[in-house]
Order: C-alpha cells, then structure tokens, then sequence
C-alpha cells in the first residue's frame, strides 16, 4: 500500500496521476522536506476569538482557508477553529489544517489516527441528544461497540437493499405530485421541506422498517423534529449567515441545553421503539447491543447520517440540474432512458456513466460533511504534495473538503463542474480522490475504518433520484432561491 502511496507523492504540478489507495507512507518513504508547521494559534483567548470572527464574520469559512493558504504557503498549518470563548471552556481550539488531497488522507489511516468524540472537533454536543450514549460516529474503531454498531448499521443497508428501489420510487411519486400541485397553484414550488419530508419517509421505511404513515404526528412532523434536534447540536460550528454581531452573540457563544428539543426527540425514540422492533430485536440478538445503544443509534443513523446528509445533498444536486443552461439535463435524460429498461434498479443506475459521474462531480464541489477531524495516535510524519510536517500524539487534525476537492495536482480544472469528469478509465482513477464519505470513493466501509456505512447507498440513491426524474419529466427548470419554477412531463 505504501507504493501506491509513493505514486501518490510523485504528482508534479499540473500532471494528475491518480492511484488507487491512500494509506499514508511510513516515515521512512518520505522524501519531501521536513518543514515546521507553520501558522499557529496566537495569544491565549485573543487568538481564538480572532479566528472564530473571521471564520463566522469577516471571511466565512472558504475564505478563511484559502487566505491561509495564501499567507502560509502551505496547504498545512496551525490555526484555531470555533467553537471558542466565552462559554466553551473545555474545548481546545487549536488545529493543524490539512487542505490538499494528499495530506487530508492522513486522516484515513487508523492506525497513526484515532476519532473518539471528534465528529464536529474538539466540541462534542451533549450526550443528552443522543440517549446519554455515545453513538456511532463518536467512537473510535478500538472501541468494541464501534465494530458492533458499524456492523448493524452494514446489516441494516444490506437487508433493506430488497426493498429500497420499490420505496424510492412511491416516496418519490409521492413527492413529486404534491410539487406539481403546488406548481399548478402558484406557478413555484419551493423544494426543500417536500425533499425533507421524502427523505424522513424513505429513510424511516428503509433503516427502521416503519411506516410513518403509523403516527399522524410522525408523518406531519417527524422531520420538523430531526431538523431541530440537528440544529441545536451543530449551531456553535456552523455560519448561518444572519445579522452579525447576532449571530456571534447568540449561536455561536455557547452550546444549547437538550430539554429545548426533548419532546421532539422522545416522540421519535418512542415511535422507533413501537414500530421498529424487528430491527431493534436484531440489534440486541446478532449484534450485541442493549436495547437502549440500538434505539439511540437507529435514531442517529436515521436523523444525523441519513436525514441530516440527504438533507443537504439532494437540494443542492437538484438545483445543480434545475439551474444548468449547458444542456446536461438532455444528456443524462437520455441515458436514463437508454439505460433504465422497464423499472428501475440498482443493477440499472450502474451502467449509467453520466449519471454516476454527475452525482459524483456533485459531492466533490459540495461535499455535504465539509469539516472532518481526527486526532493523532502517535508521532508520525504528514506528507503534503511538496512537504512533510511531524506531528505530535494527541494534535487534532482537520480537513475542510471543499478546499481539498479541489486540489489543482489531482483535478483538472478544479474550480469547473464538469459533469461527465469521472467518466473513461482516467474518471475511474479519479474516483480514489473522492473523499465526500470521509474514504475514498474506491474504499470499503467497515468496522476497522470510520468511512461513511452507506458510501455505495448514497451514490446510487442519488443516481435512482436522478433517473427516476427523468423517467418522469422531460426538464425541470429551478430558480437560485431553492424553488421549481416549470417542470415538462415526459413525452
Ligand atoms: C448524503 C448522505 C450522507 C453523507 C454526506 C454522509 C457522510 C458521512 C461522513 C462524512 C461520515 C464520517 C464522519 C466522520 O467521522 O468524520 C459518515 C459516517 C457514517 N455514516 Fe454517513 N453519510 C450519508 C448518509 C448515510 C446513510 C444513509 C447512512 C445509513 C446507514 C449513513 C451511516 C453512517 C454511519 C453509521 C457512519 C459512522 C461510521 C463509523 O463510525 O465508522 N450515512 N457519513
């Protein structure tokens, strides 16, 4: 695997030359300098709340990257990342950025890394939103429930994949029509609250085995509760983007106490622990679980992994069709239609080339999880393209993906959506460079590694939302503020 690595390390400026593994190289292969990490973390208390107001304020978080790298000259430094001061005492800011390809999968590697309790940095939210437990995404892989609940979650795709097309396609036909009636009415239909009722409804027939349909409350406002319970989690690290200084003073100074979503999320645990008791039953028999670890893990996995990502990435992939003036809309329409056959199915969205690289040129400029932490295990060196940095036991590391996604030496023309890149054997090669589900995209999610479970799933469920559009319209037309203004049916 080092050699692979090797070839990694010998892409020169401007000549792509994409390898299919990532495993950072041992010490001893390093060849590039060893260079002090430069940046650093400034006056106590001063430093920190410099940077977290031009993290949220003066730059937002693309621009504070990328005028650091400016500065630094390098694509890894020191800095410090909010949340911070006043009411965050312990949390420890300080980071070593990585924002290139090459030093980003560093963080990939269990063995030189470890990723307990680092999801959103060193700032976990309270154990209270997740049942006093620590569920899945905060365990390190040398924690035994790690294994058992990444093993369930595995489970739990590979069962329901017998049921998943029929239920995309009637929670999808579901959706659509109630666009096309809000459509018919106001001549726009904004899009976000009927993709977020569809991915709660796919979501909870699929990993839960219930129907929503079984709670009039659930079906109304199930997903009202998941976006309440996420925000209030997430708030001290994520810029909003309302009239500062407010939201300075008010959502990113300290974390949000539980009791203020705890009636939302006692319904959904009740709902899961009455409708879903097959799987809740697997969970405690094959995999080991206590009833309490499988209810608040389903919860997490259903709410924050699949609620929580679709909820970002099917928008923006919809938008990135509905809005295109340059004819991409045609060429995938007719590869469905080539391609599709009678139904749908897995085996069909696979032989659509177009389509699988639309949607994954789709995560790379919007990879829907832009931060990723892990912290170091032990002392090892950290290769970027052109340097190598020591790192010392115990630094938190953090990749931002929308910077590193467009790393110049491995993408072609990084800043450009070119829906058909990942196409012919060189967007093949390209495809270990795709880093969206924290692994490459050519990497396989198990117990031994923190990638995302359903890596596979969300690219080929994007790929079934994309053909089943174009089974049914001809176009869809979106405006920039998240609407669909015209939709033409399929002729
Ligand atoms: C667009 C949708 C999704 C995105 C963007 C996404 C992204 C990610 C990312 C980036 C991670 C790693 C987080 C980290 O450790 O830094 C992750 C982990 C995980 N994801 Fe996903 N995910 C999505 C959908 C799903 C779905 C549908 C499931 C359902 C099973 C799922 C299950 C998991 C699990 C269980 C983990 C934890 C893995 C571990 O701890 O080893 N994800 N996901």
């Amino acid at each position: 695997m080092s050699a692979v690595m090797a070839k990694m390390m010998s892409i020169s400026p401007g000549m792509p030359s994409p390898s299919p593994s990532l495993t950072p190289p041992s010490p001893s292969s390093i060849s590039a300098p060893v260079r002090t990490i430069p940046g650093g973390y400034g006056w106590p208390v001063l430093g920190p709340i410099s940077d977290r107001l031009d993290y949220f304020w003066f730059q937002g978080p693309e621009t504070f990257f990328r005028k650091r790298i400016e500065k630094h000259k390098s694509t890894v430094f020191r800095t410090n990342l909010p949340p911070t001061f006043p009411f965050f005492y312990g949390v420890n800011p300080n980071v070593v950025a990585l924002l290139d390809c090459k030093s980003f999968a560093h963080m990939f590697n269990m063995e030189i890394v470890e990723k307990k309790n680092v999801l959103v940095g060193d700032f976990m939210p309270s154990v209270s939103y997740t049942g006093d437990l620590r569920v899945c995404a905060y365990l390190d892989t040398s924690e035994s429930l790690h294994s058992k609940v990444k093993n369930f979650a595995l489970d739990i795709l590979k069962r329901s994949s017998t049921i998943w097309v029929p239920t995309l396609s009637s929670t999808l036909d579901t959706m659509w029509s109630s666009i096309e009636s809000s459509l018919a009415k106001s001549g726009s239909a904004s899009y976000l609250v009927p993709i977020q009722q569809f991915i709660f409804s796919f979501f909870t027939r699929t990993l839960i085995g219930a129907d929503t349909a079984a709670s009039p409350e659930i079906a109304s406002s199930g997903y009202a509760m998941l976006d309440i319970w996420l925000a209030l989690q997430l708030l001290p690290t994520v810029k909003i983007g309302i009239l500062q200084p407010l939201e300075e003073l008010f959502l990113h100074s300290y974390a949000y106490p539980f009791f203020l979503v705890s009636g939302g999320y006692n319904k959904l645990v009740k709902f899961i622990e009455e409708h879903g008791k097959e799987v809740i039953q697997r969970g405690e028999t094959e995999f080991g679980l206590t009833k309490h670890e499988t209810i608040h893990n389903l919860l997490f996995i259903l709410g924050f992994n699949a609620y929580g990502g679709f909820s970002i990435f099917l928008p923006t992939l919809l938008s990135q069709l509905g809005t295109d003036t340059t004819g991409i809309q045609q060429k995938l329409r007719e590869e469905v239609r080539a391609k599709s056959g009678s139904t749908l199915s897995f085996d069909s969205v696979k032989e659509m080339e177009l389509v699988k690289s639309f949607v994954y040129e789709t995560l790379r400029l919007n990879p829907p999880v832009p931060l990723q932490y892990a912290r170091a295990r032990k002392d090892f060196v950290l290769s970027s393209h052109d340097s190598a940095y020591e790192i010392k036991k115990g630094e938190l590391l953090c990749g931002y993906q929308t910077l590193v996604m467009r790393d110049s030496k491995v993408f072609d023309d990084p800043e450009k959506f070119i829906f058909d890149r990942f196409t012919k054997e060189k967007g093949s090669e390209l495809l270990s460079y795709l880093y969206w589900s924290n692994g490459p995209q050519t990497g396989s999610p198990s117990e031994s590694n923190k990638q995302c479970a359903a890596k596979d799933y969300v690219t080929l469920t994007a790929c079934l939302f994309v053909a089943h559009l174009y089974r049914r319209y001809d176009s869809i037309t979106c405006n920039s503020s998240g609407a669909i203004t015209a939709v033409e049916k399929a002729k």
